[in-house]
């Protein structure tokens, strides 16, 4: 493929997304490809002409390595969807003139499920016109609820940092002598994925938590403060973990409950907040106890301190392979990672048909959710285990991390 690329990055950022960014354009580089393009802030900014020319942003060796330690999105993102093929056209081809006129032939959009959605729109836009351009996805998620791929590249590092801040939580939830109720609220909207890597912090220290609930199986809240007074007849520091999108049976989000006004974005997402609070309250006013409602919130996704380098190492890869497979003539596809062994731990890349993708929600299977116990099961640990090892230590300048960052204003 000779030509020129474009590279965006879309949807809620991660800790490692721009290494995914750095290992695109490195390899596209590396593959020959002329100029390397940035859209800011995702499709919406290409749409309004809002692009840069990479190697004008990254010029060096220390660059890639800033980047690759730097959380959030370097480009910005966007939460956009696209009008479906037919529905306006003036959108697709103000697109398409963008992309013709910077003579692109390969377009790679670093995402989740609703980034995947466009990948998949566009491939199918571009195949109609003859485009003759490359159209990738390259994985990321910290939600890790893409299909087919084994995981995504984000959701290891958020789950070192919500296993290990559990942990310290934990800790210091034990020093007085006096009944306390802790709910740590995360991330993940429908999948469990994130707040099952909570149970990371039991081990030889630590208890870990005392339940862990996961939006696959609707809640019920009196059932879950019978639950807790039980538990507090043995021990007086109780924490349990909570995803921000336990439902009820009746469908309604735990934190539709509350009074919080959510904004709702072009997907239809909600955004969700309050469930700790909501449930830290109840157990408050049954059992006239100390509670505390901790959000995780942003901090999951943009800890780069404590990221897992073999999370930044796959994401890099990622981006690598999606160029390698468009430069190879591959198009309408998605980077997906495979296990290939677990001790030792061994991930290799292929790719794999985008409408197969798009718009598919991979949730906790149930056979990994200890319903009962409220708890996830060994199999799960094994399955996140390998994805949490190793650091990158950031690069460290007056006692903090030092970001590359674009001044997206
Ligand atoms: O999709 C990733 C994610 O981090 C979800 O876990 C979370 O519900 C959502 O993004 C939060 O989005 P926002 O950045 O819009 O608050």
């Amino acid at each position: 493929m000779v030509g020129n690329i474009i590279v965006g990055q879309s949807g809620g950022p991660t800790a490692v997304i721009n290494s995914s960014l750095v290992g695109v354009f490195q390899t596209a580089k590396d593959r020959g490809a002329v100029k390397a393009y940035g859209m800011l802030h995702g499709i919406q900014g290409l749409l309004e002409g809002k692009y840069i020319d990479l190697e004008d942003h990254i010029k060096s060796d220390l660059d890639i390595e800033l980047l690759k330690r730097t959380p959030s999105a370097y480009l910005g993102s966007c939460r956009y969807k696209l009008p479906e093929i037919g529905e306006n056209d003036e959108v697709y081809n103000r697109i398409f003139e963008t992309l013709y006129r910077l003579g692109i032939k390969g377009f790679f959009y670093i995402g989740g499920n609703d980034s995947m959605d466009t990948i998949r729109k566009l491939s199918d836009y571009g195949e109609m016109i003859g485009a003759n351009i490359a159209f990738m996805g390259v994985p990321k998620t910290i939600d890790n609820d893409l299909a087919v791929t084994d995981h995504t590249p984000g959701f290891g590092s958020a789950a070192k940092y919500i296993g290990s801040t559990v942990k310290e939580v934990i800790r210091d939830g034990r020093v007085f002598d006096a009944n306390m109720v802790t709910i740590i609220e995360i991330m993940g909207r429908n999948a469990g994925w994130l707040t099952g890597a909570s149970a990371l912090a039991r081990g030889e220290d630590c208890d870990g938590p005392d339940m862990i609930y996961l939006p696959e199986i609707p809640m019920d809240v009196g059932d879950f403060l019978q639950r807790i007074g039980e538990l507090q007849k043995n021990k007086k520091a109780i924490v349990v973990a909570v995803s921000e999108g336990m439902k009820l049976a009746d469908g309604r989000y735990v934190c539709e409950l509350t009074d919080t006004v959510a904004f709702v974005d072009a997907f239809g997402h909600r955004s969700l907040t309050g469930t700790a609070r909501y449930l830290a309250d109840q157990v408050a006013r049954r059992y006239g106890c100390k509670t505390r409602a901790i959000e995780f919130n942003t901090l999951q996704r943009c800890s780069a301190h404590m990221a897992s380098r073999v999370d930044i190492t796959e994401a890099f890869q990622v981006g690598g392979a999606a160029v390698k497979a468009a430069f190879e003539g591959e198009t309408a596809k998605m980077v997906v990672l495979k296990r290939l062994s677990q001790d030792p731990y061994q991930c290799a890349t292929e790719t794999y048909d985008i409408h197969e993708i798009a718009n598919v929600e991979k949730t906790v299977p149930p056979e990994w959710i200890d319903e009962d116990n409220k708890y996830v099961t060994p199999e799960f640990l094994n399955y996140v285990r390998p994805l949490i090892q190793a650091e990158l230590s950031p690069i460290m300048v007056s006692g903090l991390p030092r970001h590359l960052y674009y001044d997206l204003k």
